[in-house]
């Protein structure tokens, strides 16, 4: 190896056409998933004051965000219902009503687009239960594993039905991706993706969500029975195994930038597609930090997207994904 001045690691940084020609890693739009947030009605915006610039819109605004997904290059929608509080009950069941938010929101944008975009749909029951877990309750608080995987197999296949073409079980039980992955098997859809949340962290950057979605109120205790602990990357190897033996096809790390190290490992050890989720908490953060003027919006946002791509990631779920694909579009 040649040593300065013969090598001078500045010589290829001199010029944009040369930074150009050495970048390693790559942003495209289509690195990009949208996650969007249901509510009822018709032609209904609700901004979302703990994500600002991010609102929930009725199924015709759904379908109106997708088709300015598509025009963007984006290639992924993925999708959250607030189910109206009436319909929240102990066991979640309109999770399983063929004609709820989510379905609805599936099928019109199957209708209007068919397969010019993918739709992700998630696999928990926190948006339709009165107690705000992903899972049945019993009697003393405790998410009951098995009884909960059923109802989650019943979830998948409804939504499948629906049209979705990724499923994405983000609900930390154990073995729900081997039983969601059987149903669609023997239910016919043998091309629906399974994304799992094989990695989710119990995490205090989920708080916005929660009044996206409506469940933040209604939670009571915490999720850390379920989700993992944020000391674990041994765990969340075990944990991604185990979801790439039962079925998964891609698996998802989140919350993102401060889990990069495990995309990283999780990467190199199984060297399949994996994904991040710069979550609701992470957006806010780099919204405060512009609005205080602590630093400049669109370079925060393409920087910690960059972050992904070369921690090893296929591609990122983001709430700042249309704003980020119209800056890269110039
Ligand atoms: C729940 C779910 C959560 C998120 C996605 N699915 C929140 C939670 O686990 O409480 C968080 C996403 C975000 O914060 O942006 N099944």
């Amino acid at each position: 190896m040649s040593m300065y001045p013969a090598l001078r690691l500045r010589r290829t940084r001199s010029t944009a056409w040369s930074r150009t020609l050495v970048r390693e890693t790559h942003l495209a739009p289509a690195h990009l998933i949208w996650p969007l947030f249901v509510t009822s009605g018709q032609g209904v915006e609700e901004p979302i004051a703990s994500l600002p610039g991010v609102s929930r819109w009725s199924v015709d605004g759904i379908v109106a965000r997708a088709k300015e997904a598509k025009a963007l290059g984006i290639g992924v929608v993925a999708l959250f219902p607030n189910t109206p509080r009436e319909l929240r009950t102990e066991r979640g069941e309109e999770a399983l009503n063929p004609d709820n938010l989510m379905c609805r929101a599936v099928k019109a944008i199957k209708d209007a687009l068919g397969d010019d975009i993918g739709v992700l749909t998630d696999v928990a029951l926190d948006p339709y239960t009165a107690h705000g877990h992903d899972g049945l309750v019993d009697g003393g608080g405790y998410v009951l594993n098995d009884a909960t995987s059923e109802v989650l197999v019943a979830q998948a296949l409804n939504q499948a039905a629906a049209g979705a073409d990724i499923i994405a079980p983000s609900d930390m039980m154990d073995g729900r991706v081997g039983a969601i992955r059987d149903a669609l098997e023997e239910g016919g859809h043998v091309n629906v993706q399974i994304m799992a949340y094989a990695a989710k962290y119990a995490s205090a950057f989920y708080g916005p969500f929660r009044d996206a979605v409506g469940s933040g109120g209604l939670l009571k205790g915490d999720k850390k029975t379920y989700q993992m602990d944020p000391a674990n990357t041994e765990e969340a190897l075990r944990e991604v195994e185990l979801d790439l033996a039962e079925g998964a096809d891609s698996v998802m790390v989140k919350p993102g930038l401060p889990y990069l190290d495990i995309v990283r490992a999780v990467k190199e050890r199984f060297e399949v597609p994996v994904f991040a989720y710069q979550v609701s908490g992470e957006y806010a953060m780099i919204e405060a930090a512009a609005a205080a003027g602590a630093g400049d919006r669109d370079a925060l946002v393409l920087e910690t997207l960059l972050a992904f791509r070369r921690a090893g990631c296929s591609g990122v779920l983001s709430y700042h994904a249309a704003h980020a694909a119209r800056l890269m579009n110039g």
